[in-house]
């Protein structure tokens, strides 16, 4: 042992615990897990709701926030990340992912909510004492403190180029949406700066959740007599609930005779079903119809006319959902899994076919905040056989004179139009009828004769659809 004379100890400081935030808690869980493990924020969400709010400390105002830190922090991240690395002195794929969703969500608080500067700052180095440590926290509190230095405008003036220099890259860091999305979305909506900005700007709001009453099954009076309840706006089934709440407590949603259903797929289904046949009309087939959105209002539909449903699908599981979704419809209807491409039904076999097929979704950003973050140009080209295959095959199954809807959740041309054409071409007996006037009501619908659907003119999903008549 030496015999050297200790130094005299500084009084140590006291210790103190990191205050615990059960909301940013949350909200950082949740971004961990869709950053990690690829989850999806409207899944991941719910269960760890469910969890906090069976503790008493946990309120519907503190789920209120911790939905909207979620939501908001991954819509904006593209903004935030250009801020972020204005303010830190490396690249940024070399911060470390979980302070990066701290920062993120700091971000969030300072520039995209009214949580006055100190409260943000302060609770998210809390937070990042509380999930990171105190070294990195010291990190996170240098960082914020930048950032608060500007409002978001300020920020966006530094961090975007101007829109005459580049107009896609500004509105791409403006508005938070990959560079390329922002390209493929003007392809599709056409025009000038004005349509793009707002269409961008529908895209970063929280959507309305609206409510269809299955025809026969339930009404709008009944939805109507929800809190903050208001008619839909195109769809003569359809109930707005203004302030969200909960849809799965109004009773005739938990009995399945009304559901969840965003206006644009049931306008989707509603065009199909009332598009002019010749003759026969007693088989309908939708040929993707998990997880069964509109397999349940086309089977509701099909009861009104005497008309049979096939809802096919080729994941079973999926099958499944829409078996449950379809369950108590007061006419005949059968649930199938199936590979659409190869199908077990016999060519000519049905008088309306709708193909609702998988595509990039780019059309429901406002549902599904990661999306736009998680896909890829490439992601395109793996879709594009499947829904070639997929429309052949609805073309073959529909009988002369019978019609096929090809719908998609994604305005990509690729995903719309250059589908369709090709199989135009390859269907010289088949041809696009109107949709616009099976739509009655509703503006904006371009020139025809197919239809897309935009959130900022229509205030539904981009859901795109062609009508297509097999003449024989
Ligand atoms: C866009 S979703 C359909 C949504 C549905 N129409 C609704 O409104 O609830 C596309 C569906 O097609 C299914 N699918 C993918 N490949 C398929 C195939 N080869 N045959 C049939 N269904 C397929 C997917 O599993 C997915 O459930």
């Amino acid at each position: 042992m030496s015999d050297q004379p200790r130094r005299p100890r500084k009084p140590a400081k006291p210790y103190r615990r990191p205050k615990k935030d059960p909301v940013r808690i949350l909200a950082f869980e949740a971004l961990r897990a869709v950053d990690e493990r690829d989850a999806y924020a409207n899944l991941v969400l719910p269960p760890l709701l469910r969890r906090a709010r069976e503790s008493e400390d946990f309120d519907a105002r503190d789920a209120a926030l911790a939905t909207e830190l979620v939501y908001g922090t991954l819509r904006r991240q593209g903004t935030y990340d250009a801020v972020i690395a204005a303010c830190v002195d490396r690249p940024l794929r070399e911060v470390d992912p979980p302070v990066l969703d701290v920062l993120s969500l700091g971000a969030h608080q300072l520039l995209g909510t009214r949580i006055p500067t100190h409260a943000a700052v302060s609770a998210s180095v809390e937070l990042a004492r509380v999930v990171l440590g105190d070294g990195r926290a010291k990190f996170v509190n240098a960082v914020l403190r930048k950032i608060a230095q500007h409002d978001l405008d300020g920020w966006l003036e530094r961090v975007a180029p101007p829109y005459d220099d580049d107009p896609e890259d500004h509105l791409a860091v403006v508005h938070s949406h990959p560079r390329w999305v922002v390209s493929a979305l003007w392809d599709s909506l056409g025009g000038g700066r004005a349509g793009i900005e707002e269409l961008l700007r529908a895209d970063n709001e929280r959507p309305e959740v609206t409510l269809v009453a299955r025809p026969g099954r339930a009404t709008t009076g009944e939805l109507l007599d929800e809190e903050a309840a208001v008619p839909g706006r195109w769809s003569p089934h359809a109930v707005r609930l203004t302030e969200g709440g909960e849809p799965g407590a109004v009773p005739a949603v938990a009995q399945g005779r009304a559901g969840v259903q965003d206006e644009g797929s049931q306008l989707v289904a509603l065009a199909l079903a009332a598009a002019p046949v010749e003759g026969r009309d007693r088989m309908w087939l939708d040929g993707c119809a998990g997880p069964g959105g509109k397999a349940a209002l086309l089977a509701a539909l099909a009861a009104q006319r005497g008309a049979v449903l096939l809802a096919s699908e080729k994941q079973p599981h999926r099958a499944g959902l829409v078996a449950k979704a379809l369950a108590g419809n007061p006419g005949p209807y059968q649930v199938v899994a199936a590979d659409g491409t190869r199908p077990p039904w016999r060519p000519g076999s049905f008088d309306r076919v709708l193909v609702d097929v998988p595509c990039t979704g780019l059309g429901a950003l406002r549902r599904r905040p990661e999306a736009r973050w998680r896909r890829r140009p490439e992601d395109l080209d793996g879709f594009a056989p499947l829904q070639r295959g997929l429309l052949r095959t609805a073309l073959e199954s529909v009988r002369v004179g019978g019609v096929v809807g090809y719908a998609t959740c994604s305005p990509h041309l690729a995903e719309t139009r250059a589908v369709v054409a090709d199989l135009l071409k390859q269907f010289p007996d088949a041809e696009l009828i109107d949709a616009r006037p099976l739509l009655p009501g509703v503006p904006d619908l371009g020139e025809g004769p197919d239809v897309q659907l935009w959130p900022h003119l229509h205030g539904t999903d981009a859901m795109y659809l062609a009508l297509i008549r097999r003449t024989g």
